[in-house]
Protein backbone atom coordinates (compact mmCIF):
# COMPACT_ATOMS: atom_id res chain seq x y z
CA UNK A 1 0.00 0.00 0.00
CA UNK A 2 1.13 3.56 -1.13
CA UNK A 3 2.04 5.54 2.42
CA UNK A 4 2.26 9.45 1.83
CA UNK A 5 4.13 11.87 3.66
CA UNK A 6 2.98 14.60 5.37
CA UNK A 7 5.63 16.71 7.95
CA UNK A 8 5.00 20.00 9.87
CA UNK A 9 7.94 22.09 9.73
CA UNK A 10 9.33 24.94 11.87
CA UNK A 11 12.02 26.42 13.67
CA UNK A 12 12.17 25.19 16.76
CA UNK A 13 9.79 22.09 16.22
CA UNK A 14 10.74 19.33 19.19
CA UNK A 15 7.68 20.07 20.93
CA UNK A 16 5.19 20.12 18.10
CA UNK A 17 2.07 18.32 19.08
CA UNK A 18 0.65 18.10 15.24
CA UNK A 19 2.61 14.34 15.03
CA UNK A 20 0.63 12.70 17.28
CA UNK A 21 -2.71 14.26 16.18
CA UNK A 22 -2.03 13.06 12.54
CA UNK A 23 -1.31 9.81 13.76
CA UNK A 24 -4.41 9.60 15.80
CA UNK A 25 -6.46 11.08 12.54
CA UNK A 26 -4.91 8.27 10.50
CA UNK A 27 -5.63 5.62 12.75
CA UNK A 28 -9.26 6.72 13.09
CA UNK A 29 -9.97 7.18 8.99
CA UNK A 30 -7.86 4.70 8.20
CA UNK A 31 -5.67 6.58 5.99
CA UNK A 32 -2.25 4.84 5.70
CA UNK A 33 0.11 8.56 5.94
CA UNK A 34 3.17 9.28 7.50
CA UNK A 35 3.54 11.88 9.32
CA UNK A 36 7.25 13.65 10.96
CA UNK A 37 8.34 17.06 12.77
CA UNK A 38 10.71 18.28 9.96
CA UNK A 39 13.12 21.71 11.16
CA UNK A 40 14.36 24.01 8.79
CA UNK A 41 17.02 26.65 8.82
CA UNK A 42 15.78 29.69 9.70
CA UNK A 43 16.98 30.76 6.48
CA UNK A 44 16.83 27.98 4.78
CA UNK A 45 12.92 27.11 4.72
CA UNK A 46 12.02 27.63 0.64
CA UNK A 47 14.85 25.01 0.00
CA UNK A 48 13.55 22.42 3.33
CA UNK A 49 10.15 22.77 1.20
CA UNK A 50 11.30 22.53 -2.21
CA UNK A 51 13.17 19.40 -1.04
CA UNK A 52 10.29 17.83 0.51
CA UNK A 53 8.00 17.79 -2.07
CA UNK A 54 11.00 17.08 -4.41
CA UNK A 55 11.49 13.63 -2.97
CA UNK A 56 7.57 12.99 -2.86
CA UNK A 57 6.41 14.99 0.57
CA UNK A 58 2.44 15.69 -0.17
CA UNK A 59 1.97 18.17 2.23
CA UNK A 60 3.31 20.24 5.09
CA UNK A 61 1.85 22.54 7.98
CA UNK A 62 3.94 25.01 9.08
CA UNK A 63 4.45 26.75 11.97
CA UNK A 64 5.92 29.74 13.56
CA UNK A 65 8.15 31.16 11.81
CA UNK A 66 8.10 30.03 8.57
CA UNK A 67 4.20 31.42 8.03
CA UNK A 68 4.88 34.42 5.54
CA UNK A 69 7.34 32.68 3.96
CA UNK A 70 4.78 29.78 3.52
CA UNK A 71 2.12 31.93 1.53
CA UNK A 72 4.60 33.69 -0.53
CA UNK A 73 6.49 30.73 -1.90
CA UNK A 74 3.54 28.97 -2.84
CA UNK A 75 1.77 28.53 -6.78
CA UNK A 76 -1.36 29.47 -5.68
CA UNK A 77 -3.19 30.31 -2.23
CA UNK A 78 -6.65 30.23 -0.85
CA UNK A 79 -8.81 33.15 -0.14
CA UNK A 80 -7.99 32.86 3.66
CA UNK A 81 -5.04 32.26 3.20
CA UNK A 82 -4.93 35.57 0.91
CA UNK A 83 -6.71 37.63 3.94
CA UNK A 84 -4.53 36.18 6.58
CA UNK A 85 -1.33 36.98 4.49
CA UNK A 86 -0.16 33.80 6.17
CA UNK A 87 -0.29 30.05 5.38
CA UNK A 88 -0.04 27.07 8.17
CA UNK A 89 -0.69 24.47 5.11
CA UNK A 90 0.54 23.51 1.90
CA UNK A 91 -0.61 20.86 -0.42
CA UNK A 92 1.03 19.64 -3.12
CA UNK A 93 -1.06 19.44 -6.22
CA UNK A 94 -1.44 19.09 -10.29
CA UNK A 95 -1.48 23.06 -10.39
CA UNK A 96 1.48 22.90 -8.15
CA UNK A 97 1.43 23.75 -4.34
CA UNK A 98 -1.17 25.57 -2.69
CA UNK A 99 -1.29 27.77 0.54
CA UNK A 100 -4.05 27.26 2.66
CA UNK A 101 -4.90 28.68 6.44
CA UNK A 102 -7.04 26.87 8.46
CA UNK A 103 -5.56 29.01 11.78
CA UNK A 104 -8.98 30.83 11.59
CA UNK A 105 -11.57 27.89 11.13
CA UNK A 106 -9.93 25.81 14.09
CA UNK A 107 -10.36 28.83 16.01
CA UNK A 108 -14.23 29.00 15.08
CA UNK A 109 -14.76 25.46 14.83
CA UNK A 110 -13.04 24.98 18.39
CA UNK A 111 -15.47 27.67 19.86
CA UNK A 112 -18.67 27.00 18.18
CA UNK A 113 -18.73 23.47 18.58
CA UNK A 114 -16.71 22.29 21.54
CA UNK A 115 -17.46 25.60 23.41
CA UNK A 116 -20.94 25.95 21.96
CA UNK A 117 -20.83 29.44 21.96
CA UNK A 118 -22.49 31.61 18.73
CA UNK A 119 -20.19 34.08 17.09
CA UNK A 120 -22.95 35.40 15.32
CA UNK A 121 -23.85 38.98 16.30
CA UNK A 122 -21.09 38.81 19.23
CA UNK A 123 -18.75 41.71 20.12
CA UNK A 124 -15.27 40.30 19.87
CA UNK A 125 -12.36 42.05 21.17
CA UNK A 126 -9.07 40.39 19.62
CA UNK A 127 -5.79 41.28 21.40
CA UNK A 128 -2.79 41.94 19.64
CA UNK A 129 -1.62 42.44 15.41
CA UNK A 130 1.02 40.63 14.60
CA UNK A 131 0.22 37.13 12.60
CA UNK A 132 -1.95 35.13 15.20
CA UNK A 133 -4.03 38.02 15.39
CA UNK A 134 -4.45 38.50 11.44
CA UNK A 135 -5.08 34.96 10.18
CA UNK A 136 -8.39 34.97 12.20
CA UNK A 137 -10.24 38.57 11.51
CA UNK A 138 -11.34 37.45 8.26
CA UNK A 139 -12.81 33.96 9.44
CA UNK A 140 -15.00 35.83 12.29
CA UNK A 141 -15.89 38.15 9.87
CA UNK A 142 -17.41 35.53 7.81
CA UNK A 143 -18.51 33.48 11.17
CA UNK A 144 -20.91 36.70 11.66
CA UNK A 145 -19.62 38.31 14.41
CA UNK A 146 -21.01 41.69 15.53
CA UNK A 147 -17.98 43.98 15.69
CA UNK A 148 -14.05 42.84 16.41
CA UNK A 149 -11.92 45.78 18.26
CA UNK A 150 -8.28 44.98 17.82
CA UNK A 151 -6.42 46.10 20.64
CA UNK A 152 -2.65 45.99 20.40
CA UNK A 153 0.70 47.08 22.65
CA UNK A 154 1.29 49.06 19.69
CA UNK A 155 -1.68 50.29 18.46
CA UNK A 156 -0.42 51.60 15.08
CA UNK A 157 -0.21 47.93 14.02
CA UNK A 158 -3.66 47.09 14.95
CA UNK A 159 -5.44 50.49 13.03
CA UNK A 160 -3.34 49.19 10.03
CA UNK A 161 -4.73 45.71 10.51
CA UNK A 162 -8.22 47.13 10.72
CA UNK A 163 -7.80 49.39 7.76
CA UNK A 164 -7.18 46.03 5.44
CA UNK A 165 -11.06 45.12 6.05
CA UNK A 166 -12.50 48.33 6.46
CA UNK A 167 -12.69 48.84 3.13
CA UNK A 168 -15.26 46.10 3.22
CA UNK A 169 -16.57 46.09 6.30
CA UNK A 170 -16.60 49.70 7.40
CA UNK A 171 -17.66 50.13 11.50
CA UNK A 172 -17.85 46.38 12.15
CA UNK A 173 -14.05 46.72 12.65
CA UNK A 174 -12.07 49.38 15.10
CA UNK A 175 -8.70 49.36 17.06
CA UNK A 176 -7.28 50.88 19.96
CA UNK A 177 -4.49 50.20 22.19
CA UNK A 178 -4.56 47.95 25.33
CA UNK A 179 -5.49 50.02 28.18
CA UNK A 180 -8.56 51.92 26.55
CA UNK A 181 -10.83 49.18 26.07
CA UNK A 182 -14.33 49.09 24.96
CA UNK A 183 -17.04 47.56 27.14
CA UNK A 184 -19.72 45.10 26.99
CA UNK A 185 -17.06 42.43 24.66
CA UNK A 186 -18.33 38.78 24.44
CA UNK A 187 -15.61 37.13 23.87
CA UNK A 188 -12.10 38.13 24.59
CA UNK A 189 -9.07 36.03 22.28
CA UNK A 190 -5.79 36.77 22.89
CA UNK A 191 -3.53 36.58 20.07
CA UNK A 192 -0.63 38.07 21.52
CA UNK A 193 2.88 36.48 22.70
CA UNK A 194 2.68 38.73 25.80
CA UNK A 195 2.69 35.11 28.25
CA UNK A 196 5.20 33.99 26.55
CA UNK A 197 7.43 36.82 26.23
CA UNK A 198 6.80 38.52 29.54
CA UNK A 199 4.43 35.92 31.71
CA UNK A 200 2.12 38.49 32.06
CA UNK A 201 -1.32 38.89 31.00
CA UNK A 202 -1.58 41.73 28.05
CA UNK A 203 -5.07 43.47 29.98
CA UNK A 204 -5.96 43.32 33.45
CA UNK A 205 -8.67 41.45 34.95
CA UNK A 206 -11.15 44.36 35.34
CA UNK A 207 -10.86 44.78 31.67
CA UNK A 208 -12.24 41.23 31.24
CA UNK A 209 -15.26 41.62 33.79
CA UNK A 210 -18.38 40.90 32.03
CA UNK A 211 -17.49 38.75 29.30
CA UNK A 212 -18.80 35.40 28.66
CA UNK A 213 -15.48 33.92 26.93
CA UNK A 214 -11.68 34.80 27.48
CA UNK A 215 -9.52 32.51 24.96
CA UNK A 216 -5.83 32.14 24.60
CA UNK A 217 -4.58 30.96 21.39
CA UNK A 218 -1.36 29.29 22.93
CA UNK A 219 -1.77 26.21 24.96
CA UNK A 220 1.06 24.36 27.87
CA UNK A 221 1.26 22.69 30.62
CA UNK A 222 -0.23 25.75 33.00
CA UNK A 223 -2.93 27.99 32.64
CA UNK A 224 -1.58 31.17 30.92
CA UNK A 225 -1.49 34.23 32.66
CA UNK A 226 -4.22 35.67 30.38
CA UNK A 227 -6.45 32.68 31.03
CA UNK A 228 -5.89 33.58 35.24
CA UNK A 229 -6.73 37.00 34.84
CA UNK A 230 -10.02 35.67 33.23
CA UNK A 231 -10.27 33.39 36.45
CA UNK A 232 -9.57 36.22 39.01
CA UNK A 233 -12.50 38.48 36.89
CA UNK A 234 -14.99 35.89 37.29
CA UNK A 235 -15.45 34.99 33.66
CA UNK A 236 -18.03 31.57 33.01
CA UNK A 237 -15.88 30.04 30.08
CA UNK A 238 -11.71 30.04 29.78
CA UNK A 239 -10.02 28.40 27.60
CA UNK A 240 -6.51 27.49 25.97
CA UNK A 241 -5.70 26.90 22.44
CA UNK A 242 -5.70 23.25 22.54
CA UNK A 243 -9.06 23.06 20.82
CA UNK A 244 -7.67 25.82 17.99
CA UNK A 245 -4.74 23.42 17.58
CA UNK A 246 -6.85 20.44 17.05
CA UNK A 247 -9.13 22.10 14.73
CA UNK A 248 -6.77 23.46 12.48
CA UNK A 249 -5.02 19.82 12.13
CA UNK A 250 -8.31 19.08 11.59
CA UNK A 251 -9.16 21.14 8.79
CA UNK A 252 -5.64 20.14 7.24
CA UNK A 253 -6.33 16.57 6.84
CA UNK A 254 -9.47 17.57 5.16
CA UNK A 255 -7.28 19.49 2.62
CA UNK A 256 -4.98 16.91 1.81
CA UNK A 257 -7.22 13.67 2.73
CA UNK A 258 -10.73 15.11 1.57
CA UNK A 259 -12.14 13.86 5.25
CA UNK A 260 -12.14 16.05 8.15
CA UNK A 261 -11.77 13.66 10.92
CA UNK A 262 -13.51 13.58 14.48
CA UNK A 263 -11.75 15.95 16.82
CA UNK A 264 -13.25 15.30 20.04
CA UNK A 265 -11.71 12.36 21.19
CA UNK A 266 -8.09 13.70 19.54
CA UNK A 267 -8.79 16.63 21.82
CA UNK A 268 -9.71 14.77 24.86
CA UNK A 269 -6.43 12.33 24.36
CA UNK A 270 -4.40 15.24 24.00
CA UNK A 271 -6.21 17.44 26.96
CA UNK A 272 -5.21 14.43 29.54
CA UNK A 273 -2.06 14.21 28.56
CA UNK A 274 -0.97 17.68 28.88
CA UNK A 275 -2.95 19.41 31.43
CA UNK A 276 -6.16 17.72 32.44
CA UNK A 277 -7.01 21.11 34.11
CA UNK A 278 -5.82 23.43 32.04
CA UNK A 279 -9.59 24.12 31.10
CA UNK A 280 -10.88 26.37 33.50
CA UNK A 281 -13.98 26.72 31.85
CA UNK A 282 -16.73 25.64 34.78
P1 LIG B 1 2.62 36.24 16.08
O1 LIG B 1 2.86 35.87 14.67
O2 LIG B 1 2.69 35.11 17.06
O3 LIG B 1 1.38 37.04 16.28
P2 LIG B 1 4.24 38.63 16.17
O4 LIG B 1 3.92 38.99 14.79
O5 LIG B 1 5.62 38.81 16.69
O6 LIG B 1 3.91 37.12 16.48
O7 LIG B 1 3.21 39.40 17.12
C1 LIG B 1 3.26 39.28 18.50
C2 LIG B 1 2.07 40.03 19.09
O8 LIG B 1 2.14 39.96 20.52
C3 LIG B 1 2.06 41.50 18.75
O9 LIG B 1 0.71 41.94 18.71
C4 LIG B 1 2.80 42.09 19.95
O10 LIG B 1 2.53 43.46 20.19
P3 LIG B 1 3.37 44.61 19.40
O11 LIG B 1 2.78 44.68 18.03
O12 LIG B 1 3.15 45.82 20.21
O13 LIG B 1 4.81 44.13 19.40
C5 LIG B 1 2.22 41.27 21.06
N1 LIG B 1 3.05 41.24 22.28
C6 LIG B 1 4.25 40.64 22.43
N2 LIG B 1 4.71 40.79 23.70
C7 LIG B 1 3.77 41.53 24.36
C8 LIG B 1 3.65 42.03 25.69
N3 LIG B 1 4.60 41.81 26.60
N4 LIG B 1 2.54 42.75 26.00
C9 LIG B 1 1.57 42.97 25.09
N5 LIG B 1 1.63 42.53 23.81
C10 LIG B 1 2.71 41.82 23.45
Amino acid sequence: MRVDRYAVIGHPIEHSRSPAIHRMFAAQTGHPIEYRKLLAPLDGFKAAVQEWFDHGGKGLNVTLPFKVEAYALADRSSARAQAAGAANVLALGPEGVLADNTDGAGLIHDIEHRLKLSIKGAAVLLLGAGGAARGVVQPMLDAGAGGIHLANRTPERAFELASHFRNSVGNRITSGDLRTLPKGMDLVINATSSGLSSGASPIEADALEGATLAYDMVYGERATPFMLAAERAGLPMISDGLGMLVEQAAESFLIWRGIRPDSVPVYESLRMELNPSGDLTK
